[in-house]
């Protein structure tokens, strides 16, 4: 997730750019750069680490003259947040320019492929493959004549893409196994931009006389109100004489383009009113993004990278301690379900604030397992320091690359989800539990879980974004439920197993977005206390999807009733019994119990965001709350 601009036009590039990428800060903000295309054929530019203030303070008044140019703000995902790593790469001679969002999943043997044919890489990102691809394209370094005979070029005509430009981009594209938005320039083309994209967001601005291509649409409405949204697999050749759109067979398609007239700062939010409601919409995308390229559905198995030097001390584990805090902790609770029933593994989840202090007792076979967002948590960064004190192999699940926990951890998997920009966490979570049911899946089939089972929860892992897409349209009924249930001041939010955790995690957005009283309580626990406080004027949220504990539900559900409790239950499609109970239902698709999580998270934070938004409260920027608590 990050920001990209490309201009050609009639204007300075390096203005244009700075302000359209300034409106793309939120995307993500590691590092930012720049290259201009000069009339001379020279590509000049800039970097720095930071944010698009750091990079302009760089520039100072410095001229970076030329009209064609492209700027980039990174969200790491490969290669550390450095000046090196910055957007945009190039090539071995600094032909190729570009910017890239996305992820290059077999940059691994493309780089290695590369560097026997003897390209020099200049970072450690997945990124720079591409621009390498598309040199290898126009001029292949096997065909290069050797310095003394031939042109030092090598022999252009020689490319397998007939040297053009655009084919050359076609071809790299067709070997690249991953997402990209990409924008291109070629330093000896100073009248073309080539923009190319796969599963991350790019469009182009029809401006007069000019094109200005963007990751959305808040970098383009100062010089157009007409854009091109390129969809996967095509790639836009833009000149000063016009503009055509391609798929990689080169077929040529006819786009219509559309009127936008949102304000920058709407724009930002992707015509969202709310980072929140855009980050809850994410969600499908976020579980995609965690798992893409990380399911081995043949071996119902799954492959994580990022642990693979720690995969003995996973077969060898006896028993893995989880810490986090808020909802991390709550996605850490779902997980410890998850291993315990179907990884075969005994689990202790802790919120961090407590692990640290308390004096946990570690024993031989020990994993300790950190789960952060933002990867800069105070207490769940001091809890993994503890472990590793004590000499337990640390792990973390990470969204921020190169956050201190991510860096301190001994291995990892990183969320792949972009910024989460509002401080409630909301595709964060659903992301974190996917990831936990891929270490479930790794984990279970070291031990007794059968090949079945393994594919059978790969498979049903793959289904969960559409099947949240589904949930999501229900985002307007939600919204009448809140204005319903909206002059309530507390709610009592109940679930058991998988969903306890749930039950937590939808009292915790409630709370925090709408400052209402709300608790989260295991419903078999609410007997022996909670339930004293039920009468009409406090509602319950029952999480009761027909699973193991539905029918325990339905009776605590009863237990409510009898006492003139009000009930919102979240349950599954097509179950009649519970609607005759309940005030109110929100439906969810059947799924496997372990993934219900998944789902039934979706209508809680869609009621927390109504809810708070309803009260006219700044849902992405709750009183007293910082996205990321780096103090104790
Ligand atoms: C949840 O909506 C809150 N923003 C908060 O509880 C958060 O989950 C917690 O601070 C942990 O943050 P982290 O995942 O970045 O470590
Ligand atoms: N994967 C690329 C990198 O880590 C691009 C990340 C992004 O989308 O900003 O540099």
């Amino acid at each position: 997730m990050c920001g990209i601009v490309g201009y050609i036009g009639k204007e300075e590039a390096l203005p244009v750019l700075l302000e359209g990428i300034k409106n793309l800060e939120y995307r993500g903000y590691d590092s930012a750069g720049f290259a201009i295309l000069g009339e001379d054929e020279k590509v000049s530019g800039e970097k720095a680490v930071g944010k698009i203030s750091a990079l302009a303070e760089k520039v100072g008044g410095r001229k970076f003259g030329g009209k064609t140019g492209i700027i980039h703000s990174r969200w790491a995902t490969h290669g550390g947040v450095t000046e090196a790593n910055a957007h945009p790469h190039s090539d071995c001679k600094g032909v190729i320019w570009l910017a890239h969002n996305g992820i290059v999943e077999n940059y691994k043997e493309l780089k290695d492929e590369l560097n026997k044919k003897g390209h020099s890489f200049k970072s450690e990102t997945d990124t720079e493959v591409i621009a390498h691809l598309i040199e290898e394209e126009l001029n292949p370094v096997r065909s290069r004549a050797p310095a003394q005979g031939g042109s030092p070029e090598g022999t252009a005509g020689a490319a397998t893409s007939n040297g053009t430009f655009s084919n050359a981009v076609r071809n790299a594209l067709k070997k690249i196994r991953g997402t990209y938005g990409l924008v291109i320039l070629k330093s000896d083309e100073p009248d073309t931009l080539v923009a190319a994209r796969n599963f991350s967001p790019l469009l182009v601005g029809l401006g007069e006389g000019e094109y200005i291509v963007a990751s959305d649409a808040a970098a383009v409405l100062k010089h157009a109100k007409n854009v091109l949204y390129l969809d996967d697999g095509e790639m836009a050749v833009l000149t000063r004489d016009g503009h055509r759109v391609f798929d990689l067979e080169m077929r040529e398609r006819d786009k219509e383009s559309q009127v936008i007239d949102w304000s920058p700062e709407r724009a930002q939010k992707n015509c969202y009113p709310h980072f929140m409601l855009k980050e809850i919409f994410e969600g499908p995308e976020a579980v995609e993004n965690s798992v893409r390229g990380r399911l081995v559905l043949e071996e119902g198995n799954a492959k994580l990278g990022g642990l693979e030097k720690v995969m003995p001390a996973l077969r060898n584990a006896k028993r893995i301690l989880i810490s986090a805090c808020g909802t991390a902790y709550h996605a850490g609770r779902v997980g410890e379900y998850m291993l315990e029933e179907y990884g075969g593994i005994p689990v202790e989840t802790d919120i961090a604030s407590e692990f640290r202090y308390r004096k946990p007792v570690f024993r031989e076979g020990d994993v300790f397992l950190a789960i952060s967002q933002s990867g800069e948590t105070a207490d769940t960064l001091a809890a993994l320091r503890e472990a590793k004190e004590k000499g337990v192999p640390a792990l973390a699940v990470v969204n921020v690359v190169g956050s201190t926990i991510a860096r301190y951890a001994d291995a990892g998997v990183y969320q792949h989800i972009g910024p989460e920009i509002g401080v409630a966490s909301t595709k964060a979570f659903v992301s974190q539990v996917s990831i936990l049911a891929l270490l479930t899946l790794l984990i279970g089939r070291q031990r007794e879980m059968s090949v079945v089972m393994g594919r059978r929860i790969a498979n049903e892992l793959t289904k969960i974004p559409e099947l949240m897409r589904k949930i999501l349209k229900q985002s307007d009924n939600v919204a009448t439920l809140a204005r319903k249930y909206g002059k309530y001041g507390n709610f009592l939010y109940l679930g058991r197993k998988y969903n306890l955790p749930v039950a937590y995690e939808g009292a915790l957005k409630l709370k925090e977005i709408s400052y209402v009283h709300a608790e989260g309580c295991g419903a078999g626990e609410m007997k022996h206390g909670s339930i004293a406080m039920i009468d009409e004027n406090f509602p319950s949220v029952f999480i009761a999807p027909q699973d193991s504990v539905y029918e325990k539900m339905i009776s605590n559900i009863e237990e409510i009733k009898a006492r003139r409790g009000l009930v919102i239950a979240v349950a599954t499609e097509g179950d009649k019994k519970i609607a005759d109970i309940a005030d109110d239902v929100i439906y969810i698709p059947k799924t496997l119990e372990m993934l219900t999580p998944l789902l039934s998270v979706v209508p809680l934070q869609l009621f927390a965001y109504h809810f708070g938004v309803l009260r006219g409260l700044d849902v992405d920027k709750p009183r007293n709350l910082a996205k990321s608590v780096t103090v104790e």
